[in-house]
């Protein structure tokens, strides 16, 4: 059996969606039974309660789970106890979202954070596999209210490029490696779209999409840093995602693979696709 981490979130609920369709036996952890999500209620999918803050609640949704898909907000404590709790409980395998630039001494804490995550998994003896997603393409979801608004979004990138990807196909890989995780043992995944796309392709689209020119207004990660201060955005939240807007901007993010096609046997969702799937949110 399958445990899903994550379940109610961007990445979790399409997989939990994808392994009921397909039929595997599944379990979707969820820390709001009232939030679950509509693909696995009614599904016969098992739902269990936990909180990666509680290990006695993880200990109990491990129970008969031999591969666990670890979705997360990537805070490494926590991830660490789902891993420890796998551990006991007996589980085989873990899949792991990670960053394709994790390291111990990366400049960036979450790139850190997911490289110590990751010493921990393998020195725990369980199978694992690794998949590491460029940025996903519902991130422009934030810039929402703003088009309606305004016509424009703002944001530090400079004209960097990405291998955006959409999150469900991130999903889709995820759930595909899950069902025969043991083919995929210490491997890593790149996880991209099928284009590099700049902030500059991304106003186009959305432009050519609405009807409306849609401005790219640019700033500098410092005051795309006050600005998501002011925003309300913690401040080391706010500090972190500048420093990675500018890391992006210098190319950090303009990388691409094969592996969605590979994996899925379907090729990854275009910015194209992913507007005209998300077009009334920005309408
Ligand atoms: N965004 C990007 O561009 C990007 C790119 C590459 C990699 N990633 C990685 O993708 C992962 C995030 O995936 P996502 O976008 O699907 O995340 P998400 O939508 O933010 O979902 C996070 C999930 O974790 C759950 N959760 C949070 N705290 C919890 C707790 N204490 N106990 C149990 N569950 C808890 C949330 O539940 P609630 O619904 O109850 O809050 C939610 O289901 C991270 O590892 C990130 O590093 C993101």
């Amino acid at each position: 059996m399958i445990l899903v981490t994550g379940a109610t979130g961007t990445v979790g609920s399409e997989a939990v969606r994808l392994l009921a369709a397909q039929h595997h036996p599944t379990r979707a952890l969820v820390r709001d039974p009232s939030r679950v999500p509509h693909s696995a209620a009614g599904s016969g999918m098992e739902i269990v309660t936990g909180d990666f803050d509680r290990p006695d609640t993880l200990d109990a949704a491990m129970r008969d789970i031999d591969t666990v898909l670890l979705i997360s907000p990537a805070v490494p404590a926590q991830e660490i106890a789902v891993i420890d709790s796998a551990a006991r409980q007996g589980a085989k395998h873990i899949v792991k979202i990670t960053n394709h630039k994790a390291s111990a001494d990366s400049p960036v804490g979450r790139r850190r954070g997911h490289a110590r995550v990751e010493a921990h998994l393998k020195s725990t003896g369980l199978g694992y596999t690794l998949l590491a997603p460029n940025l996903y393409l519902q991130n422009l979801l934030t810039f929402a209210p703003s088009i309606k608004q305004t016509r424009g979004f703002t944001m530090s990138a400079g004209d960097g490029q990405a291998g955006m990807v959409d999150a469900r196909d991130v999903a889709a890989v995820a759930a595909a490696i899950a069902a025969t995780a043991t083919d995929h043992a210490g491997r890593t995944y790149l996880v991209t779209g099928p284009e590099l796309i700049t902030y500059t392709d991304v106003a186009k689209e959305l432009g050519d999409a609405l009807g409306h020119a849609v401005e790219y207004r640019r700033i500098s990660p410092d005051e795309h840093r006050q600005a998501m201060i002011r925003a309300g955005l913690p401040e080391t939240v706010a500090a972190s995602n500048a420093q990675v807007f500018g890391l992006i901007a210098e190319g950090d993010a303009a990388w691409l693979s094969s592996d969605v096609a590979s994996i899925t046997g379907a090729s990854p969702r275009s910015l194209r696709t992913f507007i005209a799937d998300h077009l009334t949110a920005f309408a």
